[in-house]
């Protein structure tokens, strides 16, 4: 489906609408963007993610891991990031620069944890061997009175959204940061 958007605020509202639809509907292309964190290193590191949750009017989106990823130490480092959307239904690519916040305690986490608790996705937090851990491990020890302490909740805060629209009649591109929007070549 082309959707005509002519002005900076229509662009706008349907970011934020599409990435609220990416957290409800399974088959949506941008439930799986690509997040680009700074390793330890200094090296860009990317990987897959599920966009979890999204607030257009607090300009943050959420999603779950494991709290002892390398991903989060390295956003305990560094905490930008970068996000990549592909739509091919859109034809539209999203880039998001964000300042991650890095939940594992609160109202919030308490709350998804208790809903997701009982799940099969649980299991993902429950792996007595940590994500990149080398594998088979000494310590396979399972603690069952600890098991949902690796719950995290990563929350991007939006700084600056890169839209591009590829179309054949000429592509869009468009930028926005500090509150303003712009035409840039694509
Ligand atoms: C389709 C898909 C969805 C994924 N979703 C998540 C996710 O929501 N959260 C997460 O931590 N890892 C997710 N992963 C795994 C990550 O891509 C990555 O392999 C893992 O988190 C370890 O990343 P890190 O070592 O950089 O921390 C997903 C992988 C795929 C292929």
């Amino acid at each position: 489906m082309k959707i005509s958007l002519e002005t900076f605020q229509e662009i706008h509202n349907q970011i934020w609408k599409e990435l609220g639809r990416a957290t409800q509907d399974r088959h949506h292309t941008w439930r799986t963007p690509v997040l680009t964190t700074v390793g330890l290193d200094g090296s860009p590191n990317g990987r897959t993610v599920v966009l979890r949750r999204c607030d257009s009017h607090a300009g943050l989106f959420s999603i779950y891991t494991d709290s002892r990823s390398p991903k989060v130490a390295e956003l305990k480092k560094t905490p930008q990031a970068q996000f990549v959307f592909w739509s091919t239904r859109l034809n539209w690519q999203l880039r998001v620069r964000a300042k991650v916040h890095i939940l594992t305690t609160g109202a919030l986490v308490e709350s998804v944890w208790q809903q997701m608790r009982h799940t099969k996705s649980a299991g993902d937090y429950m792996t007595p061997q940590a994500p990149g851990a080398s594998f088979p491990s000494a310590n396979t020890h399972v603690d069952q009175e600890n098991l949902d302490t690796y719950f995290a909740i990563l929350q991007a805060e939006v700084v600056a959204f890169d839209w591009l629209e590829l179309s054949r009649f000429g592509h869009r591109r468009a930028q926005f940061c500090d509150n303003t929007w712009q035409w840039v070549s694509p």
